[in-house]
């Protein structure tokens, strides 16, 4: 069965395009068909393209963000995807908010599945371009621990 997951931060063009594009480039590399997307709880920049940083960084380790578009968080993801991932707590309480009664997805934390340890990833985009790098390796790491308890069929 294909994995369904959506990624969620604030605004949608800083951490969570980053990570969708991790997620996808890793599962590629693996061979493993997953369906990932991602999406904002705020609506602020709609239909803009991610962040040129968070492009930036991802281009530098080889991962492509073109055609991605913001966009908000919709009920009907909640029915759409197996596993929704807030990038931080106050995204994870909002998600839990606008979660409708006996929806389908598990909302969690990305860094639950950090092998260093749980945590937010920070929002870095009122932050240098350090932020992005650092932000990067969590969501790179996290997401390789995802595939790996996706591929053990959790
Ligand atoms: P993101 O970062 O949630 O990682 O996309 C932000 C982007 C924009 C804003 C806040 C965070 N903003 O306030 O416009």
């Amino acid at each position: 069965m294909t994995d369904r997951v959506l990624f969620v931060c604030l605004g949608n063009i800083c951490r969570s395009p980053l990570a969708e594009g991790v997620f996808r480039h890793l599962a590629a590399e693996r061979g493993i068909v997953v369906e990932a997307d991602s999406a904002g709880t705020g609506a602020w920049h709609e239909g803009e393209p991610p962040d040129p940083r968070s492009c930036e960084v991802a281009a530098r380790h080889g991962i492509d963000l073109d055609g991605q578009r913001a966009r908000a968080v919709v009920e009907a993801d909640f029915e759409r995807f197996d596993m929704i991932l807030a990038m931080d707590r106050q995204n994870l309480e909002d998600l839990q908010r606008l979660r409708p009664p006996h929806a389908r997805a598990r909302i969690a934390r990305l860094r639950d599945h950090d092998p260093e340890g749980p945590g937010d990833v920070p929002d870095p985009y009122y932050g240098g371009d350090q932020g992005f790098e650092r932000v990067y390796r969590m969501i790179h790491r996290s997401c390789e621990a995802l595939l790996d308890s996706l591929e053990d069929g959790d």
